[in-house]
């Protein structure tokens, strides 16, 4: 296993990539205003590193994701959670994401996944999204930014799930922890 130092200079490296690649234009999106768009032209604040297909699956197994939850992905990178959530559970989803080639990106994989009519992704800070339609909110950040999010995650509806992939949030219990490919996946129950 990595030691979090190297892990996050592996991930500075992999973050830099994608920052130095081409931007793909955004498509239209009614949450994408131009005061979101403004916001959303800023870095990063964790870099691209996309949850391995097992991941993913555990994530919305332990979240127990089905035909009736909206499932927002914060830093949706390629789109892959929420386009799994609507493949394979059946659900709706929502991506936020600050760079706008990974949201191209994912826009054209739902479309090629056939579910570009259950899901979409936005083009905006995830800081600045509003979250109360959602009933599955998924991580994949870094603990900084979990713990800045765990506030605004703890009023969302009770019975809203929030499911961590690799960090926890705090001194904020999880009501579940597993582990699949050896990462573990934190489950939390908005009381
Ligand atoms: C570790 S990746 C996770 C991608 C995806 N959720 C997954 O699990 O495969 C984190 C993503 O968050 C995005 N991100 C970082 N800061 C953000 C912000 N403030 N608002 C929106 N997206 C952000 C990054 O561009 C990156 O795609």
């Amino acid at each position: 296993m990595l030691y979090p130092a190297v892990k996050l200079a592996a991930s500075a490296v992999v973050s830099l990539a994608l920052v130095l690649l081409p931007a793909a234009p955004a498509a239209a999106d009614p949450a994408s205003a131009e005061s979101a768009l403004a916001q959303a032209d800023r870095q990063p604040d964790a870099p691209f590193i996309p949850t391995p297909p097992a991941v993913v699956a555990e994530m919305l197994r332990v979240a127990k994701v089905g035909a009736d939850d909206v499932v927002y992905d914060l830093g949706s990178g390629d789109g892959r959670i929420v386009i799994a959530a609507a493949k394979e559970h059946g659900a709706r989803g929502v991506g936020v994401e600050i760079n706008p080639s990974l949201v191209a990106r994912a826009e054209e994989s739902a479309r090629q996944a056939g579910v570009a009519d259950r899901v979409r992704f936005l083009r905006q800070d995830l800081f600045q999204t509003a979250l109360t339609e959602a009933t599955v909110v998924t991580l994949y950040l870094l603990p900084l930014l979990n713990r800045a999010l765990r506030p605004k995650l703890e009023r969302l509806r009770p019975g809203t799930r929030v499911v961590s992939h690799d960090f926890a949030m705090g001194d904020w219990e999880p009501d579940q922890v597993s582990v699949a490919q050896g990462k573990r996946v934190y489950l939390w129950v908005v009381k």
